[in-house]
């Protein structure tokens, strides 16, 4: 299988007049053809400015530089701003937490999907208002053809989701990247849109990655996953790996915190100490030893890179996660 995006070495800062923020300290990844990459990681640890840093979507005091970053048969290094414009939304789809910020208020939801399927998908208007029926029916909207009329707020925030998924899926992206594309909604309707997303994604065969910090999504939705602690990658896995038998005492304790799913068991562990710290202040050596119940006095210095750690393709990047 083909790799539709690779990504090395990529940091990014924020400058202010009186710091520097490193939120994302040099990240390496690759996602194959048709596979769904989490990543997960506490508030903070840089999993959207990573996603942003891709599109060179950042905020306008953030600056990211990579060694490599190469999406199908594109370097989006030197990709030109036009290149780009094209990229997003039609070969690469973005879908944030919250839907109301992706739909326009004032533009019925028909509207929207012909003026994306024509100028964007270079359909005739007739095809267009087709194809957004078949769209909203795809993503369980009932009685599309009436509702294409509506404005998104005659919506639940559930079905805007669903919306903003056919409006992304329009076009049909090689990869999509789904940053905690279901937090903003109930609980009840959570699931139905991540289960709603995973089968498109399967459909449409497409790559993505799913960042969340909800380990039950992940673990349900992706072939691999990435854990990440303060702008770096300290785990990569296959959920089994990261799940069953985790090497970094980050992602185990990141595991011992989820609450018993039996109520009767359910404890409050305290398995992650103390608050995640500043990005302004980031630890020595390994910026995880200030919270792990492991740390060792050479966890102070040594700043441990990714290695193997068991199972090919499973790295861990702590000392004490050696290569059995
Ligand atoms: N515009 C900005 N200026 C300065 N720092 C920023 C800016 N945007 C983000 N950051 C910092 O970058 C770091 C990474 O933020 P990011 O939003 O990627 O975290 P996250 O992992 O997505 O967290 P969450 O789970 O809360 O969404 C944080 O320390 C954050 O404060
Ligand atoms: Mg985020």
């Amino acid at each position: 299988m083909g790799t539709v995006l690779q990504v090395a070495g990529l940091r990014t800062h924020f400058q202010s007049a009186e710091h520097r923020i490193t939120a994302v300290d040099g990240v390496s990844f690759e996602i194959a053809q048709n596979e769904v990459l989490g990543l997960v990681g506490e508030s903070g640890s840089g999993k959207s400015i990573t996603a942003l840093s891709i599109l060179k979507l950042l905020p306008s005091n953030g600056v990211s530089s990579a060694d490599v970053m190469q999406f199908q048969g594109d370097s989006l290094l030197t990709a030109s701003p036009q290149r780009l414009r094209e990229i997003r939304g039609k070969e690469i789809g973005l879908i944030f937490q919250n839907p109301l910020a992706a739909l326009n208020p004032v533009l019925t939801v028909g509207e929207q999907l012909l003026e994306t399927l024509t100028l964007r998908g270079g359909l005739s208007k007739r095809e267009a208002k087709e194809k957004a029926i078949a769209l909203l029916d795809q993503v369980n909207i009932p009685d599309a053809a009436r509702r294409l009329g509506d404005y998104p707020h005659q919506f639940s925030l559930g079905m805007c989701q669903r919306i903003v998924i056919a409006l992304t899926l329009s076009l049909t992206p090689k990869l999509l990247i789904a940053d905690e594309p279901t937090a903003s909604l109930d609980v009840t309707v959570q699931a139905q849109v991540m289960a709603l997303l995973k089968d498109l994604q399967r459909q449409h065969q497409m790559s993505m990655l799913l960042i969340s910090h909800d380990l039950g999504v992940i673990a349900q939705n992706c072939d691999r996953v990435m854990v990440m602690y303060l702008g770096r990658i300290v785990e990569i896995g296959t959920p089994e790996d990261i799940f069953l038998t985790p090497k970094h005492p980050y992602t185990q304790a990141l595991i011992r915190a989820i609450p018993a799913t039996d109520p009767r068991q359910k404890q409050v562990f305290d398995a992650l100490k103390g608050e995640i710290p500043s990005p302004l202040a980031i630890p020595s050596g390994c910026r995880f030893h200030t919270r792990c119940p492991m740390a060792e006095p050479r966890c102070r210095q040594e700043d441990p890179a990714l290695r193997a750690c068991g199972k090919a393709g499973h790295l861990a990047a702590c000392v004490l996660a050696g290569g059995f």
